[in-house]
């Protein structure tokens, strides 16, 4: 069994792990999403830049399932977001971009909960959330309660939460909250 995260299996996909075609999603007469193709390959890190109100969010939450578009449609890892959603969101993570991990948890007691969540089974669920805290830095804050811990030990542990289940797609919505610096396997090829 592995003990580091591995968030590459998805490069032997002959698919784009990440494709929208015409996605768009309005507000009334705002158009937040206009029309967008995207396609991501397995492997693959995918910056979104723009400025605020430009639409980012938007886009991870139809994405990730949690708001339906208003036209067009996306796959993820070959499903589609609207007819299996419930399928959709086993095969992803998403760190929203609100800090959403309970403060009057401890780091360790959140990762647990998040490893239910996702049926992590239960004998591999001290050993990967042993090995998530290691790969984040965060083995030595494991057990202090959340809400004492700095904003951008908060993100690092939310990362750890939405890996813990081995997502084939990982979105971060403004990872860089906190000023967190992502550790190398993640941050490129
Ligand atoms: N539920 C909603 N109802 C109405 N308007 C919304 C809703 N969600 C987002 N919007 C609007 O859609 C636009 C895009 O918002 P979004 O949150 O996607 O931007 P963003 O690129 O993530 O911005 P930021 O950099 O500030 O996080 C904004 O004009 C926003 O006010
Ligand atoms: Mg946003």
């Amino acid at each position: 069994m592995s003990t580091t995260i591995d968030l590459r299996d998805a490069t032997r996909l002959p698919v784009p792990i990440v494709r929208s075609s015409g996605l768009s999603r309005t507000f009334g007469a705002l158009v937040a999403v206009d029309h967008l193709d995207l396609e991501v390959f397995g492997g693959e890190v995918f910056g979104l830049l723009g400025r605020n109100g430009a639409g980012k969010s938007t886009l991870i939450k139809m994405l990730t399932t949690l708001l339906p578009p208003s036209e067009g449609t996306a796959r993820i890892a070959g499903l589609e977001i609207e007819a299996q959603a419930a399928d959709v969101r086993r095969v992803i993570g998403c760190v929203p971009q609100a800090l959403s991990a309970d403060g009057d948890l401890t780091g360790y007691e959140n990762l647990l909960v998040l490893a239910r969540r996702y049926d992590v089974p239960r004998r591999e669920q001290r050993l990967r959330i042993g090995a998530a805290l290691a790969f984040m830095g965060l083995a030595e804050a494991a057990n202090g309660m959340v809400k004492e811990v700095s904003g951008g030990m908060v993100r690092r542990l939310e990362i750890a939460q939405f890996t813990l289940h081995r997502p084939m797609v990982l979105f971060l919505d403004e990872p860089t909250v906190g000023s967190i610096r992502l550790p190398v396997a993640m941050s490129g090829r």
